[in-house]
């Protein structure tokens, strides 16, 4: 049975204080906030989205196509946990503390799935796996086997509010990148 052992948020934290303390340096260089449509803050929101894409896709990517080799799903899914961490740290910094409209509701989806994934990294933890990120089948023991079905049942119910989420979110992001570079970039 493969433990998780926490490394992937500790990463996440050290890239997430990495960032912060960057944003800090040019806070206080050019002393004003970043604004969302800069230079700065443009960086902040392509690389914080693009981050976003990769963990909206490439762990399901890897799940889902069946003669995929690629790596261990346990690596993946900390892969996964890491970028879906620090892609929407550099989004929240790119926001410049405003959350109006569109963009604010953006915001608020990245905010609600991660805080779900970090319920979702719980409930996944409490079914044992191999490193390939299939169900350990030997663990079941006769007392485990209800406790087993709950987790299961508890992991499928959050996919349906994980996954439905995620389709919201980056709708909305879609919009909100069109409508901000037409409107606050190009027309400029
Ligand atoms: C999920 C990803 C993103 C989120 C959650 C997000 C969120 C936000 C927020 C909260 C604001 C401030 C809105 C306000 O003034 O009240 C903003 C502004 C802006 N964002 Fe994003 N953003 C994302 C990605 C991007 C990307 C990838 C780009 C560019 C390619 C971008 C371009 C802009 C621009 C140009 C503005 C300034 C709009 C203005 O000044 O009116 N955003 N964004
Ligand atoms: C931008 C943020 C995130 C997005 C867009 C996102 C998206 C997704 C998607 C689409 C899946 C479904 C994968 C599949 O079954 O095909 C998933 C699964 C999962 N995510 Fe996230 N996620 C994000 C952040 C996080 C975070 C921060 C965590 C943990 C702290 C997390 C933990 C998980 C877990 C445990 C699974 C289930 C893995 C499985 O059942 O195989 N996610 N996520």
């Amino acid at each position: 049975m493969t433990h998780s052992s926490g490394k992937e948020l500790w990463l996440a934290a050290f890239a997430c204080f990495f960032a912060a303390a960057a944003y800090a340096g040019i806070v206080f260089l050019t002393r004003q906030t970043p604004a969302a449509s800069g230079f700065y803050g443009h960086a902040l929101g392509i690389l914080g989205f693009v981050l976003m894409l990769i963990t909206e896709t490439l762990y399901s990517l890897r799940k889902r196509i069946r003669t995929a080799q690629w790596g261990r799903m346990a690596d993946w899914l900390q892969f996964h946990i890491f970028t879906g961490i620090v892609g929407p740290f550099l989004v929240l910094l790119h926001s410049s503390w405003k959350f109006n409209g569109l963009a604010g509701a953006t915001t608020l989806l990245t905010a609600i799935i991660v805080l779900s994934g970090f319920v979702g990294r719980y409930i996944y933890t409490l079914v044992p796996r191999t490193a390939d990120g299939l169900e350990e089948q030997s663990f079941t023991g006769q007392m485990q086997v209800a406790a087993l079905a709950n987790a299961r049942r508890l992991l499928a119910l959050w996919h349906t509010i994980h996954i439905p989420i995620g389709a919201a979110l980056f709708t909305a992001a879609a919009a909100h990148i069109w409508g901000a570079l037409y409107y606050a970039t190009l027309l400029r």
